[in-house]
């Protein structure tokens, strides 16, 4: 089932929250940062022998001293006008990192919403990849139990209530 939350998704107590990274997966600002805060310094020592990530995959590491067991680190598009394949690769984000759940045997994962703020992606559009890649995974696998989207402003959650209405 799909579940929309306005929050913060470092105190999220799930299996795995999903980091909004960059492609060196040593952090950054928004997501990102609040992640490598609430995890500690162990996060970024363990990101550091992973090699990168590219955009549009996912990579996963143990959550630490954050609430969720697992943190997946996926490399969002960076918006260019939506004419150099962002929308597929924003699509991927969401697929890899659900791939990455069963995977793991995980059931409940947590998806803040990907590119939408320093990479610049339109939210509306971002949020409607985000709801048709998520519902379309879960028609096909029964095990995952719940995906929160976790919407860090109004706006978001707004947006994301339409769109699961
Ligand atoms: N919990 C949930 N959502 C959050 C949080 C939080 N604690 N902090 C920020 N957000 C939201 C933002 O409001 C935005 O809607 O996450 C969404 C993604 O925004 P960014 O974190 O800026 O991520 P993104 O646009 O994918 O850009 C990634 O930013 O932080 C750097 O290292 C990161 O280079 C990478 C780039």
């Amino acid at each position: 089932m799909m579940e929309i939350v306005q929050g913060d998704i470092t105190t999220l107590n799930v299996d795995a929250i999903v980091n909004a990274a960059n492609a060196s997966l040593l952090g950054g600002g928004g997501v990102d940062g609040c992640i490598h805060r609430g995890a500690g310094p162990k996060l970024v020592a363990k990101c550091a022998t992973l090699g990168g990530c590219k955009t549009g995959d996912a990579k996963i590491t143990p959550g630490y001293n954050l609430p969720a067991k697992y943190v997946i680190h996926t490399v969002g598009p960076v918006w260019h006008g939506g004419k150099k394949g962002e929308p597929d690769l924003l699509a991927s984000c969401y697929r890899r990192s659900l791939e990455l759940t069963v995977e793991h045997g995980l059931r409940t994962i947590a998806f803040p919403s990907i590119s939408t703020g320093v990479y610049r992606y339109p939210k509306d559009r971002a949020c409607d990849i985000a709801v048709e890649t998520v519902s379309a995974f879960l028609e096909r696998h029964e095990e995952i139990e719940k995906v929160i989207f976790v919407c860090f402003s109004q706006e978001d959650f707004s947006l994301y209530r339409e769109a699961t209405l």
